[in-house]
């Protein structure tokens, strides 16, 4: 986590530093700081743990290389002290780091008995300390930080400024890092979301290469010597800024975009469905390739995942589980399988190091992502885009409804030249996907009448749970997932059959019970068990809290959505965010959270 900005320009480096971090604050909010240097050599630096926005920079900045950070605290506690840029023991040398330095501890003693002074608890401050000595021998900035990394282990993205010159350089290894040329200065940053507002292209700083920023521009060195620039990347034009809405907070007006991203989603995807063209402008085998699909991914995203992956069980037969990505170092891959990355920010670490430990041979990786720029999108084998646009509050929403869709696009494609698919049954689940954009309108717009009372109700409730059966498990979990990290509040999700071996001893009189209807009968028994017990049960049904009259009225399981009722998981986002501003939490920045999950 944490962001990383630097840039070099005629005046104002400060200033354009704190716009990028601002941008950047969704990857940690723990602390922020600047250091700046101005053409006649003076240095400002200044950090706090308060937001970027309470780092002050002067009117009329005549700063011309500066670097910053906003950060999502591992090692060391959130405080000034331990708060990036950290500099080196004569002052002259100040760098950020993002990611985990795994091997501080050795070199931090080494340093010590050395005779530098560390003042911060963070791992990273051993950075610029090495750099410090490396900078006594080496020709440059440049290949000093090169020879201070290469005595670092773990994970890194680090931009160092030499106050004495003027001079940045970054180098990164398995933490992002791209650099971007601007009509006001050069960049680096972590991701080039931080510069959208100001440019049209990126390159890529790939690990262990180092580029330096000067007044001359950005030269790029791999392996320690000059080297050809890579080629730059266009920035898509959804990723260029976040839209505005009726709230004052991003989530609740990412939660409004929904039903406008699933009519962008079916509208692109679902006419390129049938006879496997999606599947086949993806450059995918031909589903009879695989004998199996492993979803792999994180919190929000794995749960996207988990619905999709049922489509291919459930319409075609095709064995699917998903794998948690930080748990699955000793799942057993076996050939002939099919593994969906799903990763909003594609730079999760945990997805990422999961990957990495696939065999090489007989496995297919296709990435579902909101970053096509991303690290994840860039290794594996085929990409889709989730085509969510920027989703700025921490709490996944829209991209999740954006994977589910897409991912439910690509399954169909796949599944539509099978055998294993009987037409009338693609018919039906293609006219369910048609129907998602204005159930999940109609789901905002009776739910917004709902919500405020159901907020009222359960304000001092400590706990809540949430049921679901067969594909409504998924947005149970999701669910609970956001009223946990929105409220700071226990909750829990079950399959409903679940409830009577052991959860029902949760509920007593009043207890906030969330029942997502698939349509099953059998959650009636649930619902009663619950209401014995005095539970207060909220059946969420896509629009109101009565099953849904929009889903077909049919006890042929395989014409509901295979995807489960997605519809469902619009109210939970709701309930969530409302219980949380009434509890006057920070929606757009959960305590002790961040968006993008660049550490194991
Ligand atoms: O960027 P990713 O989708 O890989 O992130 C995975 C999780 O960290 C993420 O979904 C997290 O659970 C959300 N913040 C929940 O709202």
């Amino acid at each position: 986590m944490c962001g990383i900005a630097a840039s070099v320009g005629r005046h104002g480096a400060a200033s354009r530093v704190k716009a990028a971090l601002e941008r950047l604050e969704y990857r940690g909010y723990d602390s922020a700081g600047i250091a700046a240097r101005s053409a006649d050599g003076g240095v400002a630096y200044a950090r706090t743990v308060g937001g970027v926005a309470s780092l002050g920079t002067a009117p009329d900045d005549p700063t011309t290389a500066a670097i910053g950070h906003t950060r999502w605290a591992t090692h060391g506690g959130v405080t000034e002290r331990n708060a990036h840029p950290l500099r080196d023991c004569t002052g002259r040398l100040f760098i950020a780091h993002n990611g985990i330095i795994e091997n501080a501890d050795i070199l931090r003693t080494e340093l010590v008995a050395a005779g530098h002074r560390l003042t911060s608890d963070v791992d990273s401050e051993v950075i610029v300390h090495l750099l410090e000595d490396a900078l006594i021998t080496a020709v440059s900035l440049a290949a000093a930080l090169f020879a201070a990394a290469e005595r670092l282990r773990g994970s890194w993205a680090v931009v160092a400024l030499d106050t004495l010159t003027g001079e940045i350089a970054a180098t990164a290894h398995g933490s992002p890092l791209i650099a971007a040329e601007a009509a006001d200065g050069v960049y680096v940053a972590s991701d080039v979301g931080a510069v959208t507002d100001r440019v049209t292209e990126f390159r890529v700083i790939d690990d262990d290469d180092v580029v330096v920023l000067d007044s001359a521009g950005i030269r790029w060195w791999g392996a320690g010597q000059s080297a050809p620039t890579p080629a730059a990347r266009t920035v898509p034009r959804s990723h260029r800024s976040p839209v505005a809405g009726r709230h004052s907070d991003h989530m609740g007006n990412e939660i409004d975009e929904q039903p406008a991203v699933a009519r962008s989603i079916v509208n692109s995807l679902a006419p390129r469905i049938a006879e496997g063209a999606l599947w086949n402008d993806l450059a995918l085998p031909p589903i009879e390739t695989f004998e199996r699909v492993v979803i792999l991914g994180c919190g929000t995203s794995l749960h996207a995942g988990r619905a999709v992956g049922g489509v291919f069980s459930k319409l075609g037969r095709l064995p699917s589980r998903a794998l948690v990505a930080s748990e699955c170092a000793d799942a057993v891959w076996e050939p002939r399988t099919l593994v969906i990355a799903l990763s909003q920010s594609g730079e999760t670490a945990d997805v990422l190091r999961a990957f990495e430990a696939l065999p090489r041979t007989g496995i297919t990786v296709l990435a579902l992502t909101n970053n096509p720029m991303s690290t994840l999108a860039r290794r594996a084998d085929a990409v889709i885009d989730c085509l969510a646009g920027p989703e700025i509050g921490v709490a996944a929403t829209k991209t999740f409804l954006a994977q589910v869709l897409t991912g439910v696009c690509v399954a169909l494609s796949g599944l539509s030249t099978s055998p294993r698919l009987a037409p009338r049954v693609f018919a039906a689940q293609q006219r369910a996907l048609h129907h998602a954009p204005a159930a999940i309108e109609r789901a905002l717009r009776v739910w917004g009448d709902i919500v405020p009372g159901l907020t009222n109700r359960f304000a001092e409730a400590p706990g809540f749970l949430f049921l679901g059966r067969g594909g409504g498990v998924v947005y149970a979990a999701e669910g609970a997932l956001k009223l946990k990290e929105l409220t700071y509040r226990w909750a829990e999700h079950q399959p409903a059959g679940e409830l009577k071996h052991g959860p029902l001893a949760l509920v007593g009189q009043g207890t906030p019970v969330f029942v997502v209807d698939d349509g099953d009968p059998r959650l009636d028994v649930s619902i009663a068990e619950v209401e014995a017990r005095g539970g207060h049960v909220v059946r969420v049904s896509g629009p109101g809290p009565q099953t849904s009259p929009s889903r077909p009225s049919t006890s042929d399981a395989l014409l509901l959505p295979a995807w489960g009722p997605l519809d469902a998981v619009v109210p939970l986002q709701m309930f969530a965010r409302a219980l949380a501003l009434h509890l006057g939490h920070n929606v757009d920045r959960p305590r002790n959270l961040a968006k993008s999950v660049t550490v194991q």
